[in-house]
């Protein structure tokens, strides 16, 4: 099995981040797999941004929960990346899907619940509850940092692969792991780097992977997969250590 690489916040090197034409420069970039997170509105909609804030990436400011969808789609989330994609809009997860339907993209599609700041109340089960009522061509594969969102969408879909995001701490996800919830670890590639020989054997897809040098140390290691900014690059690396 080679190496799954997934665009981290779609193409986020050569694109705007977690937008439309990110999602469609993964693709191109022939990405096994794409890397997005969720946060709720004020009115409840399920929105594709990294940030809980939209002062980073679009000419607005504060929280994504404290705007409705109708003012999130009047901010520019372009711009600030490069006056080319001026009037680029923040999409919603259905925008996302669609999208990813429309190009009939086959890949995996890991969708990281955005709650370890702000615990959206209920954003778990809209989540379960979308993906319930669609149809989609990819394989679905949910994270989170925050353990609770993960044990949630495990009840609601057990199914449905769920996987662990951690920084320093592993016991939530060992726990979480030696309970079924989890089957992998999404890990920074900093802390793999360290302390990798110390995890149970689970399967790994770091992030944030830029250097060749941190993609040949996943390749070499065959890792389950990679997580990366520049799914282009990571194509070229893995063809030269995994064939
Ligand atoms: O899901 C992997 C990675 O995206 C986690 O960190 O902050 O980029 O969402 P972050
Ligand atoms: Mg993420």
């Amino acid at each position: 099995m080679l190496t799954q690489i997934i665009a981290h916040r779609g193409s986020k090197g050569t694109r705007p981040e977690n937008t439309l034409p990110a999602f469609i420069a993964a693709i191109e970039d022939g990405a096994d797999g794409i890397e997005t997170d969720v946060h709720l509105s004020r009115d409840g909609q399920l929105i594709i941004m990294h940030d809980e804030l939209v002062d980073r990436t679009t000419n607005g400011t504060g929280r994504i929960v404290d705007h409705t969808l109708a003012e999130l789609k009047q901010l520019d989330a372009g711009v600030k990346y490069a006056s080319a994609y001026a009037g680029t809009r923040i999409p919603t997860l259905d925008e996302v899907v669609q999208l990813l339907i429309q190009y009939n993209f086959t890949g995996i599609f890991n969708l990281e619940i955005k709650t370890n700041k702000i615990h959206y109340e209920g954003i778990e089960d809209l989540v379960a509850d979308y993906f319930n009522h669609h149809q989609v061509p990819f394989t679905l594969i949910y994270s989170s940092f925050y353990g609770k969102s993960i044990e949630r969408l495990h009840i609601l879909q057990p199914e449905v692969e769920s996987d662990s995001l951690f920084k320093t701490k592993v016991q939530t996800a060992k726990r979480l792991h030696a309970q079924h919830i989890v089957l992998g670890y999404h890990p920074d590639i900093r802390w793999v780097r360290v302390h990798w020989l110390l995890l149970p054997k689970v399967q790994l897809r770091p992030w944030t992977v830029n250097t060749e040098r941190d993609m040949r140390f996943c390749y070499r290691h065959r890792f389950a997969g990679l997580i990366t900014d520049y799914p282009g690059l990571a194509r070229r690396i893995r063809k030269q250590v995994q064939g």
